[in-house]
């Protein structure tokens, strides 16, 4: 036995809480802060603690090996420690740290049965999986995936115009290591979603996941002053983001109700001045739905609506850049070893869907993927206010240790699913 019980992982827990801890019980630790930097460190170095030799590629992605077997491919296990601004505990921390704990646990009972697994084990934080402060989400995996070309993340800037090669130079977070030959990747993570308290289940198997449209759209108007110009004269560009805004939110109307998510969740407004109209408008539009048919409808939608709103509002709407992920299922074999698990174990559990991105949802396109939910409750999620129990916690880290037993195993070296 190890002696990284229950105890021990909620210690730990309430340790990570403090790197960024907000007033209202929260974390803020936004890619590239100082506090991701000092949680970054705190992990490095428990994970040191445990064996771990430490590593971090070019788009600071901190993860941890231990090769047991020489030469072998690895399994690999993580999720994120950066946060929302003003976020809850557990995104990602919970799956981190369950990670790093689950592997430490079965590294040491293979030691003390000297057995040897068929790979070796990895543990990882994914760099800037929230996207909030550097867009895209999950850029880190996306990186590591092939998805996202390196310079390209690195030159992304912030809102102040720090880039991410800034941002991870004065962190010391850009590392010369490149993450090992994968065999197999490991996820846990709570649901952020109301479902599994719903159905009163502790484990979910993560099933399939939802897809996503992002659009980072710009409204263009002309400045003007707010109190001498006509109202007829006018070119509002915040009057014509207040319509699209709108449009988006009313999308859901030609849609079976919960089948579309929509949201325009970011706004920068020039010059934003008290005395003057608005001349620019940059917003970024989300639009999730389990099919990318789905999307497409309401993407062609949302382009009629936009093309009355300039008309009517005498702006134009630009769109600059898209980011996407696609809906499709997690590999079969894995959802199963979920189930058996949480079985084994005498837990309740249920097959779930994502809805949310997350790490997982690039690393599946790469190699065989599982990935683990507990319960949210009250699905609340990217605020203070996110809570999953200390049991739902524990329960989910014996499953997640069983996972990492399984695929350390070659439980997903199988054709297809
Ligand atoms: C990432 O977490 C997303 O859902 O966009
Ligand atoms: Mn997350
Ligand atoms: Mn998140």
């Amino acid at each position: 036995m190890s002696g990284l019980d229950g105890w021990a992982f909620l210690a730990d827990f309430a340790r990570m809480s403090t790197f960024g801890a907000t007033a209202g019980g929260g974390v803020d630790r936004q890619a590239g802060t100082d506090a991701d930097g000092e949680v970054r460190a705190w992990f490095a170095e428990l994970l040191r603690t445990h064996g771990f030799v430490v590593h971090q590629d070019a788009i600071g992605n901190l993860f941890g090996q231990v090769e047991l077997v020489p030469g072998a491919p690895y399994v690999l296990f993580g999720s994120h420690l950066d946060s929302q601004p003003l976020a809850g505990r557990y995104d990602g921390a919970y799956g981190v740290l369950a990670a790093a704990h689950a592997a430490v646990r079965v590294l040491a009972a293979h030691r003390a049965a000297g057995t040897l697994p068929r790979y070796n084990i990895a543990v990882v934080d994914w760099f800037n999986e929230e996207g909030c402060r550097f867009k895209p989400s999950m850029m880190g995996s996306a990186v590591a995936t092939g998805k996202l070309p390196l310079e390209v993340a690195l030159d992304t800037t912030d809102p102040a115009g720090t880039t991410v090669r800034g941002a991870l130079e004065r962190l010391g977070a850009a590392g010369a290591d490149s993450l090992p030959e994968i065999a197999a990747y490991g996820e846990i993570h709570i649901e952020q979603g109301p479902s599994m308290q719903e159905t009163g289940v502790t484990i979910g198997a993560v099933a399939e996941t939802w897809c996503a449209y992002k659009y980072e759209v710009v409204v263009h108007g002309e400045q003007g002053h707010t109190g001498s110009m006509r109202m007829a004269d006018r070119r509002d560009a915040l009057l014509g983001a207040a319509h699209v805004i709108t449009a988006v939110n009313d999308l859901i109307r030609s849609f079976p109700e919960e089948t579309l998510h929509t949201t325009v969740s970011e706004m920068y407004l020039e010059p934003n001045s008290p005395v003057t109209i608005a001349r620019e408008v940059r917003m970024l539009i989300d639009l999730r739905a389990e099919t990318t048919d789905e999307l497409e409808r309401a993407f062609d939608l949302l382009q009629q609506r936009i093309a009355a709103i300039e008309e009517q509002t005498r702006t134009r709407v630009e769109f600059l850049s898209s980011s996407v992920w696609s809906s499709g299922p997690f590999i079969d074999a894995g959802v199963r070893l979920v189930e058996e698990a949480a079985a084994d174990l005498g837990l309740t559990h249920t097959r779930v869907k994502t809805l949310a991105g997350h790490d997982a949802t690039n690393v599946k396109d790469i190699v065989p993927t599982v990935l683990v939910f507990i319960p949210s409750v009250d699905g609340i999620s990217h605020n203070e206010k996110e809570f999953s129990t200390d049991a739902d916690m524990l329960a989910g880290l014996d499953v997640f240790e069983r996972v990492v037993r399984g695929l350390a195993d070659g439980a997903l070296d199988v054709v297809g699913s």
